[in-house]
Order: C-alpha cells, then structure tokens, then sequence
C-alpha cells in the first residue's frame, strides 16, 4: 500500500512551503514503468537530461533534443499522479535568449503537463530565469557541477573548491534566487558551500553531491537501482539490485524457451480443452 493519498499532486509552492520543515525526496524518471513506482515515495521526479546517457547511451548530456525530453515528460506525467514533475531544459534550448528559453519551455510543458523546467547556468543565465518565471513558467535554476558545461570544465568535476570558485557559485545561486526561481539544484560542489547557500536562501536547495544539510536530495534513479554499469558516481548509494532482478529473470526466460518450458498451453490462445 502506499504512504500517500494518490489523488493530490504535490505543486511547487507546496515543495517551496517545505523549506525548513521536511526534507524533499527526488528522483529521476524517463518511461512510465519506473515513474509509476517512484510516483508512491517521491516528492518531486526530474525528467533529467541525463536520460542521454541513461537511456540512450550517449557519452554526456548534450545532444538529447526538446522533443525527445518533452516525450519522456509526457510519459512520466500520464504514469504519475502526486509527485510533482519536472524536466530539464535539453543543451541550445535555452542559452541563446530568453526568448528561445521560453518558447521551448512553453512547448514542453504544453507537450507534456509538467509543473516546471530546470535549467544549468551561474548568474548570467538569471536574466532567463526571470523572463521564463514572469511568464508562468516556474524554474528550478542548477548550480555548482553543470553537466552541459563538460566541455568548458574539461570533464563531469567537483566545483567550488576554491574560495574564489565557491563564492562564484554562491553568487550564481543568489541571483537564481533573485530572479525567482522556486528552488536550487546544487550538483557536486564542496560540501560547507552547499550548507552555506541553503542557510542563505529562502527556496529549497535539492542537493547532488552537495551537503546533508541541503534541503532536499536527488538522485539519478538507475544510480540507486544498479542500472548504470560501471558508470556509479562517487555521490550514489546502491539502495536496490534492479540489475540482478532482470538478469535472474531474462536467464531463467531465456533457459525455460530452449528448453521448451515456456510457453505452456496457458498462455496459448484457442487451446481446446480435453473434457
Ligand atoms: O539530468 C539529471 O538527471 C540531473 C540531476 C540533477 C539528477 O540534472
């Protein structure tokens, strides 16, 4: 049975009112069988653009497109029912103006039904984050390890080591805050920069690597489930072993058909019945 009352779906300002009173719960989603069981236990799922390289085996993030988010968002919307639903804005959909950033989060959330977009930028990207948030579009802005920024950062690495780096990045989080996004992603940065921000902001701050003391907490799905290969990133924590579930049962098909156990008549149709 589930925890919650499946007829409610969490909102944004709900997720904002739990600033200080309770811990946000999230996870990604991409197809609607693991939506619909995350649906009973999370209070936010991402359709994150890591979906490239979850999904689709690509080696980062960048050449996912806004129709192949917008698809797996209308998927996971249609499969959930409470949790509240986000979706990253793809790589070159949203840098060049505000007004391209618009116009495809206006797509995706019309194609889709999700509640909100998040978006990877420091405080040049602000700007945005208002222009899209005065239009109705609320924005969880992502801060600190900014995955479209591979190339710049020479590889997926912690940020805000230094001082210097980490009051940049406090910064880019103020001025997220500023422009009204509703919440803060804070990815792989040091931990006490991650603490200090969510001290210094009124919207919660959904960690990744960051701080126990962030206000909420993310994590790639097929990350905790062992789905990812070899791939587990230093901030995971196996919570499941999805990956010897299917192993066990794709074995035991695979032995049962060349060994004529399956299928039987049951599942066959039409099957006369000896009397
Ligand atoms: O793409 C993604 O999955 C993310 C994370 C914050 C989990 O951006």
């Amino acid at each position: 049975m589930s925890v919650h009352s499946k007829t409610k779906r969490i909102s944004i300002p709900d997720l904002i009112g739990y600033k200080g009173k309770k811990k946000i719960a999230s996870l990604t989603a991409y197809i609607a069988p693991i939506a619909r069981l995350l649906d009973e236990s999370q209070d936010m799922i991402l359709i994150g653009d890591s979906t490239a390289m979850v999904g689709y085996a690509m080696p980062n993030t960048l050449a996912i497109t806004v129709d192949q988010m917008a698809a797996h968002a209308a998927a996971v919307v249609r499969a959930t029912q409470r949790a509240c639903i986000l979706v990253d804005m793809p790589f070159g959909s949203y840098q060049e103006s505000p007004e391209q950033a618009f116009r495809n989060a206006a797509h995706i959330l019309a194609a889709s039904g999700a509640a909100g977009v998040k978006m990877e930028g420091g405080s040049a990207l602000a700007p945005t984050t208002r222009f899209l948030v005065d239009r109705g579009v609320p924005v969880l802005a992502h801060v600190g390890l900014m995955p479209q920024y591979v190339n710049t950062m020479g590889g997926f690495k912690a940020q805000g080591m230094s001082e210097e780096a980490a009051e940049r990045i406090f910064q880019d989080a103020l001025a997220h805050e500023k422009a009204g996004a509703f919440g803060l992603v804070l990815e792989g940065v040091a931990e006490e920069l991650a603490r200090r921000i969510t001290d210094a902001v009124a919207i919660p701050t959904i960690g990744i690597g960051a701080s126990p003391d962030c206000d909420g907490q993310i994590l790639v799905t097929e990350d905790i489930l062992g789905l990812s290969g070899d791939r587990i990133p230093k901030f995971a924590k196996p919570f499941g072993d999805a990956a010897g579930v299917i192993r066990h049962a794709a074995a035991q098909y695979a032995e049962e058909v060349r060994e004529g156990q399956f299928p039987t008549l049951d599942h066959c149709f039409g099957v006369k019945k000896k009397s």
